[in-house]
């Protein structure tokens, strides 16, 4: 059913259902509530206030079809008291402190929101009568970095040597002991927890990430300093991972209990290059008039693994999931967002017409004989 017509599936699964999800005023958030909203699901985002009038929420006018709440998971009881109506059957936690170099800056609080406010999350989420299942966010930063060429698999060791990447392993730890404390009995809901990779699309305006600052120096016609330029990361378009995690949360909502573990959803092979390969990328989709780039010595800033890969097998296998994007495709309908945006497009509209082309994509990946392999 999922590799055949997985769309209708995700319909199936999400018509009318009522979601709860932390972080939609973000970038990933943006896209899942949109798309959720195309496949009929009643959405309620809590976050706090979007930090960039540009970012994907304003964009997308996301406050005009979700039912918006400004909350902050750092504050337990405040949060659940915000969330207590809602009696979601589905919680999607995507809310954090989500940049490896404001970590090193703001430690206390990165754990503080991504360890704690995990917690605080799911402590509210277990106390709603209609759940069926939740699924936590974390990242590839979550297993401990060995520098080796291999992707990392679900059972790899957690750990982190940055305080963002770190959080990401102990919330890691965390969904696992509420998984077997309040999440295991016969007829609890279900727990899970997915890691993707680097992603990019429309609508990121974050400090020092990489596309989101080439975007910005290419719109303001700026130079743009490209850290560790031969660090290898696993690049994808937004839209590959929060398909992942719509198909597992479907598989939690129809409680099927061996689903309910960590995921990972990173790219194929050809999207795991060097900063510099994607920039370079990047400059030949924009065309004329794009970025300037200075590549800045390796290492010159904190310290980040060089060397990131995931291994996706078990959800290609046992979800039907795959990426249906070339990096040069995730790359172009980036910059197309960006270019129409600037253009003062209506960007719900266009971002529709993205998840629409995506789906399309899905499709044409599944005819193929081999996907699922
Ligand atoms: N973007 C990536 O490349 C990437 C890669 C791997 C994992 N992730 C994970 O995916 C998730 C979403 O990432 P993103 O790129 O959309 O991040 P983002 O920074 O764009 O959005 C973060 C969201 O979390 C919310 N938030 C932050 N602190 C909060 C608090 N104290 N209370 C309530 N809400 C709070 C923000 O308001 C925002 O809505 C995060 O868990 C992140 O760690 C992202």
């Amino acid at each position: 059913m999922t590799a055949a017509d997985p769309i209708s599936y995700l319909r199936d699964a999400f018509s009318g259902r009522r979601v709860l999800l932390t972080g939609h005023t973000g970038f990933k958030g943006g896209w899942a509530a949109l798309w959720l909203k195309r496949l009929g699901a009643e959405v309620t985002g809590v976050a706090l206030p979007p930090d960039d009038p540009r970012g994907f929420f304003e964009a997308a006018k996301l406050a005009r079809i979700v039912d918006h709440r400004i909350g902050d998971i750092r504050q337990p009881t405040a949060f659940a008291d915000l969330v207590k109506d809602i009696d979601a059957e589905l919680v999607v936690h995507m809310a954090a402190q989500a940049l490896v170099r404001k970590s090193y800056e703001e430690p206390l609080d990165t754990y503080l929101t991504n360890v704690v406010g995990t917690a605080a999350v799911l402590d509210a989420a277990r106390r709603m009568p209609s759940l069926k299942g939740a699924l936590v966010i974390t990242s590839d930063k979550c297993y401990e970095n060995r520098e080796w060429v291999w992707g990392y698999r679900e059972n790899d060791p957690m750990g982190g040597a940055d305080p963002y990447s770190s959080s990401k392993g102990c919330t890691e730890l965390l969904v696992s002991a509420y998984r077997r404390s309040f999440f295991s009995s016969p007829d609890s809901p279900l727990l899970a927890s997915a890691r993707a990779g680097n992603v990019f699309g429309g609508g990121d305006w974050s400090q020092d990430r990489l596309i989101p600052d080439i975007m910005k120096a290419a719109l303001g016609g700026a130079k743009v300093v490209i850290r560790n330029p031969a660090s290898i990361r696993p690049w994808q378009h937004v839209l590959e991972p929060v398909y992942g995690y719509l198909l597992l949360g479907a598989r939690l909502i129809s409680r099927d209990r061996a689903f309910a573990e960590g995921w990972n959803f990173g790219p194929d092979p050809d999207g795991v290059v060097t900063v510099e390969t994607l920039a370079d990328c990047i400059q030949a989709a924009w065309g004329p008039g794009g970025a300037r780039f200075e590549f800045g010595e390796a290492k010159t800033g904190p310290h980040e693994a060089s060397v990131l890969r995931l291994d996706s097998t078990k959800a290609k296998t046992l979800l039907g999931w795959g990426p249906a994007l070339s990096v040069d495709d995730a790359v172009r309908l980036t910059v197309a967002w960006h270019k129409a945006a600037a253009a003062g497009a209506d960007m719900r509209k266009f971002s529709e017409a993205q998840i629409a082309d995506y789906e399309k994509s899905i499709a044409r990946r599944n005819s193929r004989p081999t996907h699922n392999v």
